[in-house]
């Protein structure tokens, strides 16, 4: 079944399915790119944080969905967090992790990924800290809709120092025209020399979650990439992640060849 507008969409399902518990444990496991991304997103952090003032840092996350991992590396480095999406089961999966309800998706082995493995931590009251970290600077859950002038209603244009964008865009496009537009409601959110990171899955035309079937706009790194400038954005950094044909032919939710990591700025 087509699931277009994203009325059925199953989000503790999708979380069970793209991120397991198990995931940093099944090193074999090339199906999940998740590997890929936290590493991407940590070194961003380490790298980038010294171009804004880390005390009054505004982030959103813009199409979120049920998830935070984006969220684990930026928290020392932003002052508030706004997590966004469409779908009210998404937004009520991160309510239900901030406010520490029982049914609470469980994402203590991301926390341990990022602080003990990438940050070379080792200490599980490190862990503990980054979990009510993150807790605290998530401001607010909100609506937001990619499709509109105005993407997330409840924030104004220039007020935020970073946007990220993970897996959602190239979802709801249908067009390398419609991509850029988002790109430029993007822009207008951000302060002058904001920052927009995104993961697009490339060449994607579907995916399936729990039976229903997701459109998707087949979009490419060059795609991105010219769009990007095109809108006023310096593309600092890019990293890809492609699939092996074993596992393009193996795995079935979804036809992505790939994934595209991009760090860009307003300038
Ligand atoms: C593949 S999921 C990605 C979720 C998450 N960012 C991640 O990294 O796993 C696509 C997300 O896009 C959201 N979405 C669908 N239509 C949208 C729209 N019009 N505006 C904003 N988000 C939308 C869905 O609710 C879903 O959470």
């Amino acid at each position: 079944m087509d699931d277009p507008d994203y009325a059925h969409f199953n989000a503790r399902y999708y979380l069970h399915q793209r991120y397991p518990g198990d995931i940093f444990e099944a090193e074999a496991n090339a199906n999940f790119s998740q590997h890929w991304i936290m590493p991407c997103y940590h070194r961003f952090y380490q790298q980038f944080h010294k171009e804004w003032d880390t005390s009054t840092a505004t982030l959103l996350d813009l199409g979120g969905g049920p998830c935070i991992h984006c969220q684990i590396s930026a928290a020392p480095y932003v002052a508030k967090i706004y997590h966004s999406d469409y779908v009210e089961s998404c937004r009520d999966e991160v309510l239900m992790w901030k406010k520490k309800d029982p049914n609470a998706y469980d994402w203590s082995p991301y926390f341990e990924h990022v602080v003990n493995t990438l940050e070379g931590q080792n200490d599980p009251d490190a862990v503990t800290e980054r979990i009510e970290m993150l807790r605290s600077k998530i401001e607010d859950v909100l609506f937001c809709d990619i499709r509109r002038t105005n993407i997330v209603p409840e924030i104004a244009a220039g007020k935020v120092d970073i946007v990220v964008s993970n897996a959602c865009i190239e979802n709801v496009v249908k067009s390398v025209k419609e991509y850029e537009t988002v790109l430029q409601q993007i822009k207008n959110l951000l302060s002058p020399k904001g920052f927009f990171l995104t993961m697009a899955n490339l060449g994607c035309s579907f995916y399936h979650i729990d039976g229903k079937r997701y459109p998707s706009y087949p979009i490419t790194e060059e795609n991105i990439v010219v769009s990007l400038q095109k809108v006023g954005f310096k593309v600092h950094h890019k990293e890809l992640y492609l699939k092996s044909p074993e596992c393009f032919k193996s795995y079935k939710p979804s036809n992505s060849i790939g994934r595209m990591f991009v760090a860009a700025q307003v300038y």
